[in-house]
């Protein structure tokens, strides 16, 4: 069980402010723990299921912060952008307040599910492609797609920049202009290189799952959840990848 700590260091652990900051937000009767306003930023509280309440607002007390996110169009993953607003202003102002970062990157143009945590480990684990963690994209075509581009990508394709091939360890044929495909690495854009190599190209590409972990239907553009034991469970498990 986790040692009781006083508000004002949970509240400055969750991104609050600084911890004379976080004090002050109590004394204004701006933080309900458990629903009932807080009154002393020394009171020592468990952080089991601890639900805080924040100028209005509910946050759950998570020790490290994992969050799947739904990303739109037109963002980059950057904290330093060039061209397009940043992931990172979608997000309450806790997260960046705490050092949450995109594991991985999307492109500007990608949509779909990116994770975004505060656990430098888990975000190592999950961006080495050692241990095989298989991303699924949902590739939109101009062109048709053949079984014969299909075959290409599941036996490798060489890219300009490396000697080594890289496979696709799964494709499904969606429709004629639509391919699901597994991935396990992340080279720079790697889907969109893959599909120019073999004949065909992207014209749009979202992502859908990572690991067997499924982005939830009820999760919309822009928006992010909470993940779960349960759901970082499903993100790590491994698919069987013969190539790498
Ligand atoms: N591959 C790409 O080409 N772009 C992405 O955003 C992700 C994978």
């Amino acid at each position: 069980m986790a040692k009781p700590l006083s508000l004002e260091k949970i509240l400055f652990s969750q991104g609050f402010g600084t911890r004379r900051y976080c004090s002050d937000l109590v004394y204004a009767d701006l933080v309900k723990v458990n629903g009932v306003l807080a009154q002393d930023p020394e009171e020592r509280l468990s952080t089991e299921g601890l639900i805080l309440n924040v100028e209005g607002q509910d946050w759950e007390f998570h020790e490290k912060a994992y969050i799947a996110f739904n990303k739109p169009p037109n963002y980059e993953c950057s904290h330093k952008t060039t061209h397009h607003p940043s992931v990172y202003s979608l997000l309450p102002r806790p997260f960046i307040e705490r050092g949450l970062q995109c594991v991985g990157r999307l492109d500007f143009d990608t949509t779909g599910l990116i994770l975004i945590s505060d656990d430098g480990q888990f975000i190592h684990r999950m961006t080495t492609p050692k241990k095989n963690i298989g991303k699924v994209y949902q590739i939109t075509t101009p062109e048709p797609i053949t079984q014969k581009q299909i075959d290409h990508l599941l036996n490798g394709v060489v890219l300009d920049d490396d000697p080594r091939p890289c496979y696709a360890t799964a494709c499904e044929q969606i429709s004629e202009y639509v391919l699901a495909m597994t991935i396990v690495e992340g080279r720079y854009h790697q889907v969109k290189r893959m599909m120019a190599a073999v004949g065909n190209h992207v014209a749009k590409l979202h992502r859908t799952k990572i690991g067997q972990y499924e982005m939830p239907e009820s999760l919309k553009e822009g928006e992010w959840c909470w993940l779960y034991p349960q759901d970082l469970n499903l993100l790590s498990k491994s698919v069987d990848a013969p190539h790498v």
